[in-house]
């Protein structure tokens, strides 16, 4: 130690202050393995493993493509999966503009994603 206080935020200004570690919750216990999990697209029940992304129970069952574009109606599904790109976009339990690729599914989560066919179609 130099003997300089600590800052709470970062040297360049930004940022919030540091949260005490006392203050982070923690995180859940991870899902026992093997444990399944329901999503429901419309009104077929989809099976997926617990800690699987949306798009992963998807793809998982065949669902290649979940909303088309607004000009031209081209299919969508994944492109990047890692948050970046928002082609995967899907509305959960009512809420919308979701990342299938980022949010975790959870039994019992309904999607409505009127562009979901099975095989997906043609990606272009
Ligand atoms: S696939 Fe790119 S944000 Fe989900």
């Amino acid at each position: 130690m130099n003997g300089s206080p600590t800052p709470d935020r970062c040297p360049c200004g930004a940022g919030a202050p540091d949260m005490p570690s006392s203050d982070v919750p923690p995180l859940p216990p991870p899902p026992p393995p093997g444990t399944r999990v329901t999503v429901h697209l419309g009104t077929t029940a989809l099976s997926g493993s617990a800690g699987q992304t949306i798009a992963g129970v998807l793809l998982a069952n065949g669902v290649t493509a979940w909303r088309t574009t607004a000009r031209g109606g081209r299919p969508r599904g994944v492109f990047c999966g890692i948050g970046v790109c928002f082609d995967c976009l899907v509305t959960v339990n009512g809420v919308p503009d979701v990342r299938a690729c980022q949010r975790i599914a959870r039994d019992g989560d309904v999607i409505d994603a009127p562009g979901a066919t099975p095989s997906g179609g043609d990606h272009d």
